[in-house]
């Protein structure tokens, strides 16, 4: 399968940085919102990150240009009947995907991959929208904040994906810098089975006053070494985010210790989502676009 034009649906904190990447490799790339102007924003966001790599001397400056300029918006969905390959980076809701999903299913051309950045809905519940001969061509492709920092990509194969789908899906990845994983189409799958029950305890202890943010967040980062404390990380993936993902695996694997924290709960219904609205467990000093 040979891919060269791609279509990322979603423009948000992971569709900016996939469209990036995607483009790096020379492709061309439509980055979709429904509203115009949160496809330009995100496509001003990608701008901002090349003008730091330029300004650090990691990128020339038409290497930039040749970039971005790869990189088109729109908020037609019909854009999508010539892609290769559609990666979709909407709101981690099942309703939302599965919408969007099915839609597209109907204008892309036949071969194109259908790759969800889905992180915790399974891919065999999202594949059930689509006709049954397009499932073969459904695969998971996670990817990880800040996408083009984090080397990973978590590639979830349902029961109908084909070796051909996850072989073009492997060697995009390569291309892109990425390590890949392989996970089964389990509620997390492997990287949010790990770190969602850590973010949880972390709230959890915050709730119960087992100390502060401050001092949960400094345990993490010096006393094991992770570049985030859990309750800022919280923050920096969107609250809203983690609290869909908690409902997932709570709901998928019945344990408690996924459940998702009461405080987490309280913060999402009065709209403190963390990093993108200015406020979550901490409050930043302006807020930035999801
Ligand atoms: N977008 C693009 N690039 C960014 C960035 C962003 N938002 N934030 C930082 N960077 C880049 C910087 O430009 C810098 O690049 P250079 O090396 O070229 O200079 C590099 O990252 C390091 O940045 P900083 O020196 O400013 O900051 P840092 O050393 O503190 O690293 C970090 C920042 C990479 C975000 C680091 O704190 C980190 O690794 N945090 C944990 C991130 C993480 O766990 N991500 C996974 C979240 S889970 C997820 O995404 C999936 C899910 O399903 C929930």
């Amino acid at each position: 399968m040979t891919i060269q034009r791609v279509f990322v649906a979603g423009a948000g904190l992971m569709g900016h940085g996939i469209g990036q990447v995607l483009a790096a490799t020379g492709r061309r790339v439509a980055l979709y919102e429904p509203e115009l102007d949160r496809a330009i924003a995100g496509r001003e966001r990608i701008a901002g990150n090349l003008e730091r790599a330029v300004t650090k001397g990691r990128l020339e400056a038409p290497q930039r240009d040749a970039l971005l300029e790869r990189i088109t918006v729109t908020d037609a969905v019909a854009d999508a009947a010539d892609a290769d390959l559609i990666v979709e980076a909407v709101f981690e809701d099942m309703a939302v995907k599965t919408a969007l999903w099915a839609e597209l299913d109907r204008i892309a051309p036949p071969p194109s991959i259908f790759a969800s950045n889905t992180s915790s809905i399974s891919i065999d519940g999202l594949a059930a929208c689509l006709s049954s001969a397009r499932r073969a061509q459904f695969i998971g492709m996670h990817f990880f904040s800040p996408v083009p920092v984090m080397p990973l990509v978590e590639v979830i194969r349902g029961s109908a994906t084909d070796d051909p789908t996850e072989a073009a899906v492997r060697a995009l990845s390569a291309e892109m810098g990425k390590q890949v994983i392989v996970s089964a189409d389990r509620p997390g799958f492997i990287v949010n089975r790990i770190l969602m029950p850590l973010l949880a305890e972390a709230m959890r202890g915050l709730e119960e006053g087992l100390g502060t943010a401050e001092d949960i967040d400094i345990g993490a980062r010096v006393g094991l070494n992770h570049p985030m404390g859990p309750l800022e990380l919280a923050d920096f993936i969107g609250l809203d985010v983690c609290l869909g993902i908690m409902r997932v695996l709570h709901e998928g694997l019945g344990q408690e210790h996924v459940r998702p924290p009461r405080l987490l709960e309280e913060l999402v219904a009065a709209g403190h989502l963390g990093q993108k609205t200015g406020r979550g467990f901490y409050r930043y000093p302006r807020s930035r676009e999801g």
